[in-house]
C-alpha cells in the first residue's frame, strides 16, 4: 500500500514539475492511463502519483498497471482534508438540461501566521473543457487586478462558474450518461502546489435547480447559534413543478465519511407533484435532527429563473445533542491516523432535497465554540 497522505482538497501539482503522472479518480470507475513507455530488462522506472481529494478523510483505490507481461494491482490510500484556501471540489452536481448553473467560486487567503501578512493576487484562471464556463462575478468583460486580490484572512469571491449539462461522452446513450469531471486552475502568486478545484457533473432531465450546490457550514461549535442558508431555484422545463421536499439527516461521524447516498430524484410527469419520498421528513421530524429545509413557495413556473425558494438550517446544538449516527453500513474504512479518537470533532453529512435538485449538507461540530468558523457556501 502506498500512502500519499494528508493532502489538501483542491490542490494538486497538475503543473508541477512532474514528467509524468497518473490521475487517480477515486469515486470514478476507471483511471486514464497517461503513462506509455518501454522497459528495458532490469531496468526501473517510476511514475508519480497524483491525488486530487473530492472529500475529507480516508479513500484508497486501486491503480491497474498494464504491461505487455500482465496487470499490476496496485493499492494506493490518502487522507483528504480541508483546503485552508476555502475551495472545495463540487461533485455530485445534477445539471438539468437547458439549465446553467451559476456558482460562485471564492478564494480565502489563510496567509499562515509564520509569514508577513500579503495580499494573494491571482493572475489568471483557466477551466478544462467548454461546459463549464467562467464569467466575472459582475457579469462584465474586464476588471481591474484588485478585483482580483485576496488580503490576508479574507475571502473574495473570483469567478462565477457557469456550468452547463455535460455533453455525454462519444458512444454513451444520451438518457444514461456517465458523470464528467473538468478542472478549474486558479494561478496566484502563491508558493506550494497549485490550486485545482474539481468539478464533477452528470447531466440530468430538464426540471427544477437549486443553488447553493453544496451546504457547507464549515466548522462550527454546540453553542454556536444555528446557521441558515438561502437557497435559490429555478427551472428549465417547460412545465409547473412542486418543490416538495425535505432534508435528509446528517449522519455524524467521529471522522470525515463519505456523504449517504444522493436520494434518488422523484420521477415527475408533466408538472406532477412531487409527493414526499423516503427520506422526506416534516418540519418537526427534520428540526429534531438539527436539519431544516422550509420552503417559501410551493412550485416553480415553467422556464422560472433562479429565485429564493427555500432555507435550509442546520442547528449545531441539536445535531451535537444527537451524537454519533450508528454504523449502520460499512465499518469505516479509517486504518489511517484519522481515527478521530478524541471525539473533540464530529463529522456530519446529508443531503437537502428539493424537487428533483439534490444539495449534499455538510458541517463539522465541535462541543464549545469553536474559534473562527468559515463558510464555504460553494
Ligand atoms: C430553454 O429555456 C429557455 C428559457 O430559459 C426557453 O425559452 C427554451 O424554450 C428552452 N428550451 C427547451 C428545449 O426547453
Ligand atoms: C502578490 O502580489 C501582490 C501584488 O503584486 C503583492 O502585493 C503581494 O505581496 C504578493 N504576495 C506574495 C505572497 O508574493
Amino acid at each position: 500500500m502506498r500512502t500519499v497522505g494528508r493532502w489538501p482538497l483542491c490542490q494538486g501539482p497538475l503543473a508541477g514539475s512532474l514528467a509524468m503522472w497518473l490521475a487517480v479518480c477515486v469515486g470514478l470507475t476507471g483511471l486514464v492511463p497517461v503513462v506509455l513507455q518501454t522497459l528495458a530488462c532490469g531496468a526501473n522506472t517510476s511514475f508519480s502519483v497524483v491525488y486530487l481529494g473530492r472529500r475529507e478523510g480516508p479513500v484508497s483505490a486501486h491503480l491497474y498497471i498494464h504491461t505487455s507481461l500482465g496487470v499490476h494491482k496496485y493499492p494506493v490510500s490518502a487522507v483528504g482534508v480541508a483546503s485552508e484556501w476555502g475551495l472545495w471540489p463540487l461533485v455530485g452536481v445534477r445539471v438539468p438540461h437547458n439549465a446553467t448553473l451559476t456558482p460562485l467560486l471564492t478564494l480565502h487567503n489563510p496567509t499562515p501566521h509564520t509569514v508577513q501578512c500579503r495580499d494573494v493576487q491571482v493572475q489568471e484562471i483557466y477551466s478544462s473543457v467548454g461546459w463549464l464556463g467562467l464569467q466575472l462575478p459582475g457579469g462584465a468583460a474586464t476588471a481591474p487586478r484588485a478585483l482580483w486580490a485576496v488580503p490576508p484572512h479574507s475571502s473574495r469571491a473570483l469567478v462565477r462558474l457557469r456550468l452547463a449539462a455535460p455533453p455525454p461522452l462519444p458512444g454513451k446513450p444520451r438518457d444514461a450518461p456517465d458523470p464528467r469531471a473538468a478542472y478549474i486552475r486558479i494561478k496566484a502568486n502563491v508558493t506550494g502546489p497549485p490550486l485545482v478545484v474539481v468539478v464533477e457533473a452528470l447531466a440530468a432531465p430538464p426540471g427544477a435547480h437549486a443553488q447553493p450546490l453544496q451546504l457547507r457550514a464549515g466548522t462550527r461549535g454546540a453553542q454556536d447559534p444555528p446557521y441558515k442558508f438561502e437557497i435559490t431555484m429555478g427551472n428549465s422545463e417547460g412545465a409547473w413543478q412542486a418543490v416538495a421536499g425535505g432534508a435528509l439527516p446528517p449522519r455524524c461521524r467521529a471522522a470525515p465519511h463519505a456523504p449517504p447516498p444522493p436520494p434518488p430524484a422523484p420521477r415527475l410527469h408533466n408538472g406532477a407533484a412531487a409527493h414526499a419520498h423516503t427520506h422526506t421528513h416534516n418540519g418537526a421530524a427534520e428540526s429534531a435532527e438539527g436539519a431544516q429545509l422550509t420552503f417559501l413557495r410551493t412550485q416553480l413556473e415553467p422556464h422560472q429563473q433562479p429565485e429564493p425558494a427555500a432555507e435550509f438550517t442546520l442547528d449545531f446544538a441539536k445535531l451535537w445533542a444527537r451524537g454519533i449516527s450508528p454504523d449502520d453500513e460499512e465499518a469505516e474504512q479509517s486504518e489511517d491516523d484519522e481515527g478521530g479518537a478524541g471525539g473533540a470533532e464530529r463529522w456530519c453529512a446529508g443531503w437537502c432535497c428539493a424537487a428533483a435538485a439534490r444539495c449534499p449538507t455538510a458541517c463539522a461540530c465541535c462541543p464549545a465554540r469553536c474559534g473562527c468558523p468559515h463558510t464555504y457556501s460553494e
